[in-house]
């Protein structure tokens, strides 16, 4: 599938990075050459490949890098591994349709998916991903996440869990995996599980290492629990990925984040569809003459995260990817105070239920 020495090198590039953050003090190691690569600057780990490419020897060899807008743009990880700025979200998407559902998305140009244990669908995420291969791609060029069980709070059920993941998918590495939860569901917000954090981020670490997974991370994280990880990790997580729409947008969370060195992941860009019905969002879309999706999806992209929108429509999927516009600093400070938190019919997801 891909040749033995480039792949070597791949995760060679992930891996030797890695041990820039062993120990407590974090180094961000992106490129060398540039001048973002500073932990301390919210906007450390951005840069666009469009920019970055020509100078940047670390760069892989690719034959897609011709996509347009958003979907050619990536940030830095702080391991050096790149994540292409727009995700497909895979949540809801039963795993016989996921293969179609990436086939079209690669058409679009889509390059990264975000999947999950809890989802059921790495077997068809695999999938996709191996016809995309077939189909000329090269593995470098798609970026493929998925998160451990939240209820998988021991090293040896986390080791297990990451290797059935790589099983399914049928993939050599995963690119991005994340603890999908500190707390498994059904205590969602609830008891102390940090002993149980411990040890699925060290079953991470371990898989890193090896050279199973690129890169670390963690979703559903509150500042607490990252410090946690930051006590007692030896690589610490490079992304965390939460809920993150208009309307409900954990500002402070994001800011330490960033300046912790991760990257971090709006999931339910959309509030899971809740936003388009709501006629503040239509209002302003309007005024931009793009839909409402794409304000909001355009907008997890100007307070610097990365959404993750889910579609499974064709139609949508295209449209979603088209969000290069920008949102006027008058018009994003208004989206930035709006409250919006009724997930409707949703709400029994513990995400949505408002802990
Ligand atoms: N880490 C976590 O705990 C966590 C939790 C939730 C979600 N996530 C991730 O984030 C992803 C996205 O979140 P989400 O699935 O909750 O919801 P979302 O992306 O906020 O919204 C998805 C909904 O919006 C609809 N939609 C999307 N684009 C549209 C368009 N252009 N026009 C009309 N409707 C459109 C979709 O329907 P169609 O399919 O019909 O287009 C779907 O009903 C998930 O798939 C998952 O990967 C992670």
């Amino acid at each position: 599938m891909v040749d033995n020495a480039k792949r070597r090198e791949f995760m060679r590039m992930g891996g030797m990075c890695a041990a820039a953050v062993i120990g407590s003090s974090f180094v961000a190691c992106g490129d060398s050459n540039k001048s973002d690569s500073s932990a301390n600057d919210s906007n450390a780990n951005i840069s666009k490949s469009s920019e970055s490419s020509a100078k940047d020897s670390n760069d892989l060899p690719t034959n897609s890098t011709n996509l347009n807008g958003v979907l050619g743009e990536t940030y830095t990880l702080s391991n050096g591994v790149k994540i292409p700025k727009l995700g497909l979200g895979l949540w809801r998407i039963d795993n016989d349709k996921v293969p179609s559902v990436i086939s079209e998305a690669i058409k679009v140009g889509y390059r990264h998916f975000d999947s999950a244990q809890a989802y059921e669908n790495e077997v068809g995420t695999g999938e996709g991903v191996k016809n995309a291969i077939k189909g000329g791609l090269k593995r470098e060029e798609i970026f493929v996440t998925t998160k451990i069980r939240a209820e998988h709070k021991t090293y040896d059920s986390a080791t297990k869990s990451i290797d059935e993941s790589l099983g399914k998918l049928g993939l050599d590495f995963i690119d991005l995996m994340l603890i999908h939860s500190p707390q498994p569901w059904n205590d969602f917000r609830g008891g102390d599980y940090s002993q149980g954090n411990i040890e699925a981020w060290r079953a991470l670490e371990d898989a890193h290492k090896a050279g199973k997974i690129r890169a670390i991370g963690v979703s559903n994280f509150l500042q607490k629990d990252l410090e946690n990880i930051f006590a007692n990790c030896t690589i610490k997580p490079m992304a965390n990925q939460i809920l993150t729409h208009i309307g409900n947008t954990p500002f402070d969370l994001i800011a330490y984040c960033k300046a912790q060195g991760l990257v971090v992941e709006a999931y339910s860009p959309i509030a899971h569809g809740e936003l388009l019905r709501d006629e503040r969002i239509q209002k302003m879309a309007q005024k931009y003459g793009v839909s409402a999706p794409q304000l909001c999806i355009r907008y997890a992209l100007e307070i610097g995260t990365i959404p993750l929108p889910k579609s499974a429509n064709p139609a949508h999927i295209a449209s979603n990817a088209q969000v290069d516009f920008a949102i006027s600093e008058a018009d994003l400070e208004e989206l930035k105070k709006m409250r919006f938190k009724d997930y409707g019919e949703h709400s029994y997801f513990p995400v949505f239920s408002g802990k």
